[in-house]
């Protein structure tokens, strides 16, 4: 053995003790210092402590445990984030952007739940970072992702683990099992200008908004570069939680609070519209005092079985909103205004600026949206106009200021010829919008769309952007995103590749991203109106895309009458039928609304009158109605997709050269998993079709059991109608089981549903 190595001794119970209690003392004071603000003991003796675990754990490495506070900063950089499905989506909120939609809002509240106007709210301010879950299993840190699209984010946990007011480990012995926590990652006003005297001190760019620092600290590959950048973290809410249901948002964010997780310290109950309203503007006086940033304040239904009985919308919690401070506007002048050429080929007038700074961020260009806009507003170049800048949106031009428009201010004219290939420009029939005709011939279009399909929420390609397209393009390398997957390493060394870029980084990344999901997919293909939440809809429906490719017109858009269902279509046939239609001068809406229906001895309600004499006119055009024509019924049931989203559909997969492209994607190894029904047995397929609405407290978490009953085929909606089949309830149901007993809706418990799934048996 060599000399003067020791030999390691086993940790004697003594030392095993020690560490656990060091530990647990250093957790302690970290959550005084970084969450509480409020210290105990001072730096040094903190220091100290902080010293002997370090001591003991290098003396006796096998006491290092995931969860010490010297464990924070790992050390290897990663090669890439891996992605983390999020086991109970991370939805986003609505937002107010002034007081007459949050009373919408709150009405909406007060209407679902059959309430007095006294709705009990949670208020926090609406903190400026991003979105990250963190996962905690029996108290121990152990997974960070971010929000991502919702539904899949990425792995911080390395990065999110070095932020001192993150617990490594719940305080307390009372730690339930399974708790996953959301909150907002963000810096300081004193942390960005730290970050930014260090920027300066390394020569580094420099950062001007707290929110885009917070994002690119965190998503850094090397935590060690996170861990020099002072973030923070606050808990607004929760995932999955193993532990008793607590009553209320508040107490459970409380109880959070009380395992060592920082929560807002403006946290407040405020009651109703007007207490809302007092806390908006309490924190539209103290905004710029907080010592952080905020962009508004958030609201959310307290009670928590309240919520069980508010719809649902496709993406936002009803029981929520976002009240946003107005936006920023500042003063300058538009010096010129040039046309971009967009992925479908729209030309959009964008106003070249001259700099200036709106909500800390320097604007020198904005998008003037279509020549409407630029009509209705009246911009000429050389105006002074102000400019507006919400969030992380394209800024834009709100006003013109007339009385400084100078003599020589020209007025904007629509170029006749595509300013990036020259072909013809068209204005198509009801649209207000100009496109270049050429499609992908066009540079710009063809730039787009490739930018559009590599992008990160979509093929996730890292490493090409922008510059690199370009030039791909430009040197013809590249006309559609699938040859993408045909570039060789010699073709990207030929390349002016910038910084740390390198041709077999770029062609890793491209490999990477031949394994996707169908959603990315779909949305990657750039369809026009299909967005991500659609793509993700579309995916979630078709489970794979021969049958998205096959769908048709009629299969996506409802047909029949709203509020007309077999019986009364029926009715209304046998009425008209039986020849007796209104007298001369009597119109179809007046004749209908007074007749009772025959076998069903009532008359049509108002609004469904109208629908029928909207559509029909007269008498004699709703006799020739076939039933098909006035029973409603969506063959697709995916909510969202209108007749325009329809058309855009059908006609993109029908179009010999995207068929093209999709078949050279899938050749080039393109894949996805392809979910399948999760059983086929006999009972399930019972559920295929049927619709279920949840009300109550379930024993589960909701968006577990919809997503569970939706893998079964079943659709689940969000407010009872007589189409519903089924009305699962859970404790304290309320205004819907009401509902479903008025309408003759199939009520069943959580029991019952296992016993219909066949897991009982
Ligand atoms: S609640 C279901 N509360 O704002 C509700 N969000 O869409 C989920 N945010 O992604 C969000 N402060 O990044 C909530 N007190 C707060 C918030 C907050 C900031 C962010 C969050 C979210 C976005 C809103």
């Amino acid at each position: 053995m060599t000399q003067g190595s020791p030999v390691p001794t086993p940790p004697t119970a003594a030392d095993r003790q020690r560490a656990e209690q060091l530990r647990t003392l250093i957790g302690y004071h970290n959550h005084r210092y970084y969450v509480l603000d409020d210290p105990e003991i001072p730096d040094i003796e903190y220091d100290l402590l902080f010293n002997q675990l370090k001591d003991l754990e290098s003396r006796h490495p096998e006491l290092v445990t995931p969860d010490s506070p010297t464990q924070r900063v790992g050390d290897a950089p990663r090669p890439e984030f891996s992605q983390v499905r999020h086991r109970l989506p991370m939805i986003s909120l609505d937002n107010a952007m002034d007081d007459e939609k949050l009373a919408e809002f709150h009405r909406k509240v007060v209407q679902d739940l059959e309430n007095s106007d006294d709705v009990l709210y949670t208020a926090e301010p609406k903190l400026d970072g991003l979105a990250v879950s963190i996962r905690y299993v029996d108290g121990v840190l152990v997974q960070a992702a971010t929000r991502g699209n919702g539904n899949v984010g990425e792995d911080v946990t390395h990065n999110v683990r070095t932020i001192k007011s993150v617990p490594l480990k719940l305080l307390g012995t009372d730690l339930p099992e399974i708790l996953e926590v959301r909150g907002e990652v963000y810096l300081t006003t004193t942390g960005l200008e730290q970050v930014k005297t260090d920027a300066r001190l390394s020569g580094d760019r420099d950062y001007k908004n707290a929110r885009n620092t917070a994002a690119g600290s965190l998503r850094q590959l090397d935590p060690r570069v996170t861990a020099k950048r002072p973030l923070t973290f606050c808990c607004y809410g929760w995932g999955e939680f193993s532990g008793e249901r607590p009553a209320s948002q508040f107490d459970m964010l409380k109880r959070i609070a009380s395992l060592g997780v920082p929560i807002s310290s403006e946290l407040q109950k405020v009651h109703g519209l007007q207490g809302c309203r007092d806390y908006y503007e309490e924190f539209a006086r103290r905004r710029e005092t907080l010592g952080y940033d905020i962009d508004g304040v958030v609201f959310k239904v307290d009670r928590l079985a309240d919520r069980a009985d508010l719809e649902d919308t496709n993406h936002h919690p009803t029981w929520a909103i976002a009240r946003k401070f107005p936006p920023d506007e500042e003063l300058t002048v538009v010096e010129d205004v040039e046309f971009q050429v967009g992925r479908t080929g729209v030309l959009t007038p964008v106003a070249r600026l001259r700099p200036v700074e709106v909500g800390k961020v320097t604007v020198s260009n904005a998008t003037l949206h279509n020549m409407g806009q630029v009509k209705e507003k009246d911009v000429h170049i050389g105006d002074s106009v102000y400019v507006r800048r919400a969030g992380d949106v394209i800024p834009e031009i709100v006003r013109v200021e007339t009385a400084l428009r100078p003599a020589d201010a020209r007025p904007v004219v629509l170029p006749a010829q595509c300013p990036a290939c020259g072909s013809e420009v068209s204005r198509l029939e009801g649209e207000a919008v100009v496109r270049c005709t050429a499609g992908l011939k066009c540079p710009a279009q063809r730039k787009e769309a490739i930018r559009h399909f590599a992008s990160r929420r979509a093929m996730d390609i890292e490493g090409v952007g922008d510059e690199l397209i370009s030039q791909l393009v430009d040197k013809g390398l590249v006309n559609s995103p699938a040859d993408l997957y045909d570039l060789t390493g010699e073709q990207l060394v030929s390349l002016d590749l910038q910084g740390d870029k390198s041709a077999r980084n770029i062609l890793d990344a491209i490999e990477r991203s031949k394994t996707t999901t169908l959603d990315r997919f779909i949305f990657s293909l750039g369809i026009p109106e299909v967005g991500e939440a659609t793509a993700q809809d579309l995916a979630k429906h078709f489970r794979d895309l021969d049958p998205l490719c096959a769908a048709t017109q009629e299969y996506f858009v409802p047909r029949g009458l709203d509020g007309i269902g077999r019986k009364r279509a029926n009715a209304i046939q046998a009425l008209v039928r039986s020849g007796q239609g209104p007298l001369p001068g009597i119109s179809l809406a007046k004749w209908l609304s007074s007749q009772t229906l025959p076998g069903l001895k009532t008359r049509l309600p108002a609004n469904v009158v109208k629908v029928v004499a909207d559509r029909f006119t007269t008498f004699d055009a709703l006799t020739r109605a076939e039933l098909d024509e006035l029973i409603n019924h969506n063959p697709s049931r995916i909510t969202g997709i209108d007749e325009k989203i329809a058309s855009n559909i059908v006609e993109f997969f029908g179009k010999s050269n995207n068929k093209e492209m999709i078949k050279k994607l899938i050749r080039a190894g393109i894949q996805w998993p392809v979910a399948e029904p999760s059983s086929s047995s006999a009972h399930v397929k019972h559920l295929a079709g049927k619709t279920f609405v949840i009300t109550g407290t379930l024993s589960r978490h909701r968006d577990e059991v919809k997503a569970d009953l939706e893998s079964l085929g079943a659709k689940v909606t969000s407010s009872v109608s007589k189409n519903t089949d089924y009305l699962l309830v859970g404790k304290d149901a309320g205004s819907k089981l009401r509902k479903a007993q008025e309408f003759g809706v199939m009520v069943i418990t959580e029991e019952q549903l296992a016993e219909l799934v066949g897991s009982k048996s």
